[in-house]
Formats: C-alpha cells, sequence, structure tokens
C-alpha cells in the first residue's frame, strides 16, 4: 500500500483532530480494502500480531459488528466487552477496566461510551490506540468517515455536494462529526429540524439553519435523516412522533416531488419516523451501501493506527 503520505495519528478520537488530507488518506485506504473485501476470500493478516478490545458500555448493533468483524478479517485477536449503560456505574466501572486493560498487552481500543470526552480520556490513561465509536452527543468518526466514503462513491466526490442533515441535531454524534468532515472536503451542510432539536447556538456549526423540509430536498444532493435520540433528551422537545414524522419524515410522495436527492441513514432507522418503510428500501436510498463501506472504512482506521505494517 503506498505509503507516500505522512499519517501521524495514534488515534482516532474525532474529525476535529484529522485534516481534510487525513481524511482523504482514510477514504482512499478505504478504497482498497474495500477491493479487499470484494474478494473470494476477503481475509488478510495485517493485524495477526494486534489484540483488540472492543469496550462498548452503550448498546450497538451495527457498529460494533461493524468493528469487530474488520478486525477478524484483519486476523486481529478480538476481546469484547459490552456493558448496558444503565446497569453501570460508569465512572467507576471504566476506570476499573481501564486498570484490567493496562496489565494486558492491548494494542488497541474501540469505546463507546454515554459520556462525552471518554475517548479522549481513555486516550490518556491507556498505552493503546483508541478508536472512538461514540462519546456521547459528542463525535463518532467512523460513522462520518463512512457516510463520506458513501457519498463519494455514488457522485465521485464530496467536494460541493448539497447535503440536508435532518432530525435530532441538538443530541446526534453523527451530524457533529459529519458537519466537521464534510465542511473540511468542501460540501455545503444544511441542518434541518424543530427549533427544539438544535443546539443552543447552531450558527457556530458553521452550517445553514432551516426548519423547511421540502426546501431542503428541493435543494439537496443527499439527504441524511437522524434517529431521534430518545435516550439524550429529556421530555416535551416535541409534541409526539407522529407530529415529528408529519414535519420532518421523508414521505413516499416527496420522491415523486424531488426526483434528484438520495437518502442516507446512519441506522437504526425507525420506520415511519425519520423514514417512510417505502423511502428506506426504495433505489433512492443508499443505506446499506453504508453498512458495508462502514466495514472497509473501519479497516483503514484500524490499519492505519495499528502502525501500519503494509498490506
Ligand atoms: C448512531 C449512533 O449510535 O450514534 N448509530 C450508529 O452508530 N450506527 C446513530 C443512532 O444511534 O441513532
Amino acid at each position: 500500500m503506498s505509503t507516500d503520505y505522512e499519517f501521524n495519528h495514534r488515534h482516532l478520537l474525532g474529525l476535529a483532530d484529522y485534516s481534510a488530507q487525513d481524511i482523504q488518506y482514510v477514504l482512499s485506504q478505504a478504497d482498497r480494502f474495500l477491493e479487499i473485501l470484494n474478494r473470494p476470500v476477503p481475509k488478510i493478516p495485517t493485524l495477526r500480531d494486534k489484540t483488540i478490545v472492543n469496550l462498548f458500555y452503550e448498546n450497538s448493533t451495527r457498529t460494533r459488528l461493524s468493528f469487530e468483524l474488520a478486525q477478524k478479517r484483519m486476523g486481529a485477536d478480538v476481546v469484547n466487552f459490552s456493558s448496558s449503560s444503565s446497569s453501570v456505574s460508569k465512572g467507576e466501572s471504566l476506570k476499573d477496566t481501564i486498570r484490567n486493560i493496562e496489565s494486558m498487552k492491548i494494542d488497541m481500543v474501540v469505546v463507546r461510551h454515554s459520556s462525552p470526552g471518554t475517548a479522549h480520556f481513555v486516550a490518556r490513561t491507556v498505552n493503546a490506540a483508541i478508536l472512538n465509536a461514540g462519546d456521547g452527543a459528542h463525535e463518532h468518526p467512523t460513522q462520518a468517515l463512512l457516510d463520506m466514503f458513501t457519498m463519494r462513491q455514488k457522485f465521485g466526490k464530496v467536494a460541493g455536494l448539497k447535503v440536508v442533515i435532518i432530525g435530532d441535531i441538538a443530541h446526534s454524534r453523527v451530524v457533529r462529526s459529519n458537519i466537521i468532515g464534510l465542511r473540511k472536503l468542501g460540501a455545503e451542510v444544511i441542518i434541518c429540524g424543530p427549533k427544539t432539536l438544535m443546539p443552543p447556538s447552531p450558527d457556530e456549526l458553521g452550517v445553514t439553519v432551516s426548519h423547511d423540509l421540502e426546501a431542503c430536498l428541493e435543494w439537496c444532493d443527499v439527504a441524511m435523516a437522524l434517529r431521534i435520540q430518545m435516550e439524550r433528551q429529556g421530555q416535551g422537545l416535541f409534541p409526539s412522533l407522529r407530529e415529528y414524522h408529519e414535519r420532518f419524515g421523508i414521505k413516499k410522495r416527496h420522491l415523486k416531488e424531488f426526483p434528484n436527492f438520495t437518502i442516507m441513514h446512519p441506522g437504526p432507522v425507525n420506520r415511519g419516523v425519520e423514514l417512510e418503510s417505502e423511502v428506506a428500501d426504495s433505489e433512492r436510498s443508499i443505506i446499506l451501501n453504508q453498512v458495508t463501506n462502514g466495514l472497509a472504512v473501519r479497516m483503514a482506521a484500524l490499519y492505519l493506527l495499528s502502525g501500519g505494517q503494509r498490506i
């Protein structure tokens, strides 16, 4: 694999720390891994001498499976730790777990936690490469990388794309990482949703704010819908899921009215809330491509942070 770019990161804690060139480099490495995944035997020994622990303090289906499969496709030894966020006293048990990790020879840690800054804390505490798989409403860098990879695959490039991100902006780590990454790569971003689901100072995010879904669908190349993060919000931020769907859900009729936009969603999709079922399953949706590409992007990130034994 080409080594013409100096990739100097030890961790992937958030896209805030990565330059446009770093992001492009990860995406270009992911192209190679996608090609490997399409081989009859999609396995390589790149991480054969590495031990990786997946620490999931918050629920996850896709992200955890995707990381684990990426690690196994690359021959790593994998240990999984999951805990439901409600049943542990988080601060204490995280410290305990980290002490244990320190005592074993662990090379890389993938961590998801409901508290913003957890991945940074683990990076300061443990001598291993840390990948943030989501820290509260802060960042989810591999999700944004796979989203940008999928846009680039569909449209050829991210620069100049018009992207609207719809829904629970205030509580979403996916939107935060995407805004950072998409702006660095030169996309135009609008965030759209009810006023009550916008962060306190949306202007600071450097994007345009809209409350008019149909105007956004007419304007955009990509409409990325987000799940309402019930677990991260208090009561009463919108009247009901039904009303939310009425105003901000993408419906089958929108596909006819606005023939150009492509649909994305990080999952899990609440059918009938952010997307009508027919929209999620339509030919305009690239949601399952996002899942496939997630594997390639995570393989690329693991490869680059493992110290890069050549493939
Ligand atoms: C997202 C997450 O966990 O932040 N999902 C994911 O990683 N695939 C979005 C969500 O939970 O709504």
